[in-house]
């Protein structure tokens, strides 16, 4: 038995998304969570910075001795995944081939869409491990203003965004769509009305948590005396917990200051 908890991180409150999955799926595990509220958004800064923010997180997590690592950021996973595994002693996963993996399972007309930061599309990693695996297709748009508003905990001009921003991509035949971005589960209520039917969401998340409950390895995780989380914010402590509240469902007391 390995009782070290699981180092679970992201730009701000989008990986509470994969979070929420993780600790559903894995309840007798302990995790710390670091969001980087300080610092987000991510997605349209230097492949530098991102490097340099990870990296400083993922020397916090390694501190508390955490036995894994889940990078909760399609960004931070396009980016800055080689240069996590160079200094992390501990296994680290990604989100993104979970993402590719759930979105060839779902489509059936080979025509998927893509909504992530422009970080994350620029680096074209959704698009190369799509093609690679046979005659898919790929529309992509970046949506930074999702993250904004997920951050804010606001709903503000969402439609008048929706409306605006992701026509194209609906008029354009997908019968799957990647929330490639982990705040995005978080609007799927309202993406997914604003796409109908015809068009499946992906939360690349399901597809990770299945994914580590099913090769439950001595290495990665087991636990059986856990089902704690810790909490680690860079910014605002209350504007974290109360973000967190209307994503997790539950009121979050033990948020700490990571200050950097
Ligand atoms: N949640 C992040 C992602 O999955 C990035 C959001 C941001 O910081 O721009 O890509």
């Amino acid at each position: 038995m390995n009782n070290n908890p699981i180092g679970v991180f992201d730009s701000g409150v989008g990986g509470l998304t994969v979070l929420k999955y993780l600790q559903k799926s894995l309840p007798n595990e302990n995790f710390i969570y670091v969001g980087d509220t300080k610092r987000v958004p991510y997605g349209d800064r230097s492949r530098e910075e991102i490097i340099k923010f990870s990296l400083e997180i993922v020397e916090f997590l390694l501190s508390k001795n955490v036995k894994s690592i889940i990078i909760a950021c399609n960004t931070i996973d396009s980016i800055a995944y080689e240069e996590i595994k160079k200094v992390a002693s501990v296994p680290v996963l990604g989100i993104i081939n979970s993402g590719v993996e759930l979105a060839l399972e779902t489509t059936n007309n080979g025509k998927i869409g893509l909504l992530a930061t422009n970080g994350t599309i620029n680096t074209g990693a959704y698009e190369s491990k799509i093609k690679s695996r046979g005659n898919y297709s790929l529309i992509s748009k970046g949506m930074p203003d999702f993250v904004k508003m997920v951050e804010a905990g606001s709903r503000e001009k969402l439609d008048e965004i929706l409306e605006n921003d992701l026509k194209d991509i609906k008029d354009s035949g997908i019968d799957t769509l990647i929330l490639g971005c982990t705040h995005f589960p978080v609007l799927s209520r309202e993406i997914g009305s604003y796409f109908g039917d015809s068009v499946k969401l992906v939360d690349p998340a399901k597809k990770l948590s299945e994914n580590l409950s099913k090769d439950y390895t001595d290495e990665i995780c087991q636990n059986d005396l856990g089902g704690n989380t810790e909490y680690y914010a860079t910014g605002d402590i209350e504007k974290f917990q109360e973000v967190a509240f209307n994503i997790l469902n539950k009121k979050l007391d033990n948020v700490c200051k990571f200050s950097l």
